[in-house]
């Protein structure tokens, strides 16, 4: 049986799935540190983490026969990719299982903005009744400038043409536009034309100061301004200037440059304290469908690995899809990325007369992937002559 461990209090879902499946799952609610985590993984095949276990390349060598280790998470940082993909270790995460959690969370903050309620709360709470319709207005017929068309600002896109909004976007990707939405050519032309300005970049180091004070001046008088995306896109002390001043008639943000480590520390942010501006931590992608999502997802590409030796959405391995229908035998070899590998395994296989039945290689970077079908078991002798080919990083016959 494969020796699963899930930390973290990962969703049940994905412990249910991978124990339907026949896997010898433990799990343990919360992370550990490096000395718990090699202590624990010794006999591991795969290992579940989220974001506060941090796998690095002391915990990865002291962990000879994990095969996958499965971020059930967004982000990847915690671990040590490059370590990992040395000794051969597929990574998987869930990319796109908050996507809807954030959109959602955008449209309904647009509309509190543009409907001013975080104020008109703010004041009911105190005992204040301010009965009036100025500076309300309905989203209808606003146009929402998207500022990244990616899986998030697109999904934004479609659902906020269906609230009867007007959608403009810029991407520094020439992105399919969807529905009616218009691509602008530069962000300034975005910024003339949106009565709503969203963020939905991606981290990427260039995104740093991204939005600051030479934005926010082209943005529309009495605009809004979201951002759930990065906190290092946003000049905050710009931001409270031109909410201040009137220029920016509400925000609302997700994320921060500097965000507490652990919850219940105190958070510090120029934001605080200002009207019509809706501060929340960290949560856009954070609902109770997205972590079901994350457990099922990230699980089922655990199973798709270690059972058939699929990489499809693997965060550092090539990504090769190969039949899961009935077969003879599988054989999974990583290598360096180099000329002839490719050959050199044929050559043996051909050698000893084991007959291909199927076979895909991909590369990326450093690495290659080949799995090849392959009609009867194939014997030691064999095996242990393709494992033992100069650039070869790992083999995996699998039945
Ligand atoms: N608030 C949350 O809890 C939460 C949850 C999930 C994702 N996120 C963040 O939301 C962002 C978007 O996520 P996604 O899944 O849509 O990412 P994605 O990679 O699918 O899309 C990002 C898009 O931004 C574009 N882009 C990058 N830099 C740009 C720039 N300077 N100007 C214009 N376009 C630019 C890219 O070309 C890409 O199309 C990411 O930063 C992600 O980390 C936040």
């Amino acid at each position: 049986m494969t020796t699963v461990l899930l930390l973290e209090s990962i969703h049940t879902l994905g412990a249910d799935f991978l124990r339907d499946k026949g896997y010898d799952v433990k799990t343990h609610d919360g992370a550990l540190d490096e000395d718990e985590l090699i202590e624990a993984i010794q006999d591991i095949e795969l290992l579940g983490i989220r974001s506060t276990t941090y796998l690095t390349e002391k915990v990865l060598n002291a962990a000879p026969h994990l095969l996958a280790v499965g971020a059930f998470c967004i982000g990847t940082n915690q671990i040590d990719l490059p370590a990992a993909t040395a000794r051969g270790v597929a990574v998987f995460n869930a990319p796109y299982s908050n996507t809807r959690s954030v959109v959602e969370l955008a449209i309904g903050e647009i509309i509190a903005l543009a409907r001013r309620l975080h104020e008109k709360n703010t004041d009911m709470h105190a005992g204040i009744w301010n009965k009036s319709a100025a500076g309300s207005h309905e989203v209808r017929g606003r146009t929402l400038g998207i500022v990244g068309y990616g899986n998030i600002g697109s999904q934004l896109s479609v659902i906020a043409e269906a609230l009867g909004m007007r959608v403009i976007f810029f991407d520094v990707d020439d992105k399919l536009a969807l529905g009616n939405a218009r691509k602008c050519a530069t962000i300034e032309e975005l910024l003339a034309e949106a009565d709503v300005v969203s963020l939905h970049v991606d981290g990427r180091p260039g995104n740093a100061g991204l939005f600051g004070e030479d934005q926010m001046v082209l943005m529309k008088p009495r605009s809004l301004f979201l951002n759930l995306s990065r906190g290092i896109t946003t000049d905050t002390a710009a931001l409270r200037r031109h909410v201040e001043s009137g220029h920016i008639a509400g925000a609302a943000v997700d994320v921060f440059p500097i965000e507490p480590k652990r919850q219940g520390d105190p958070f510090e942010s120029d934001l605080r304290g200002l009207k019509n501006v809706i501060l929340t931590p960290h949560v856009g992608g954070s609902t109770e469908e997205a972590q079901q999502d994350i457990g099922r997802f990230v699980a089922s590409k655990l199973d798709a690995y270690s059972r058939f030796g699929n990489t499809s959405l693997s965060v550092n391995l090539p990504e090769i899809s190969m039949s899961t229908h009935a077969r003879g035998h599988r054989l999974a070899h990583l290598h360096q990325n180099a000329p002839g590998v490719l050959a050199s395994i044929n050559g043996v296989l051909g050698q000893r007369g084991v007959n291909v039945e199927a076979q895909s290689l991909a590369t990326k970077g450093t690495v290659g992937y080949v799995v090849t079908d392959v009609s009867a078991e194939v014997g030691d002798d064999v095996l242990d002559e393709v494992a033992t080919l100069p650039d070869s990083i790992r083999l995996r016959q699998i039945s």
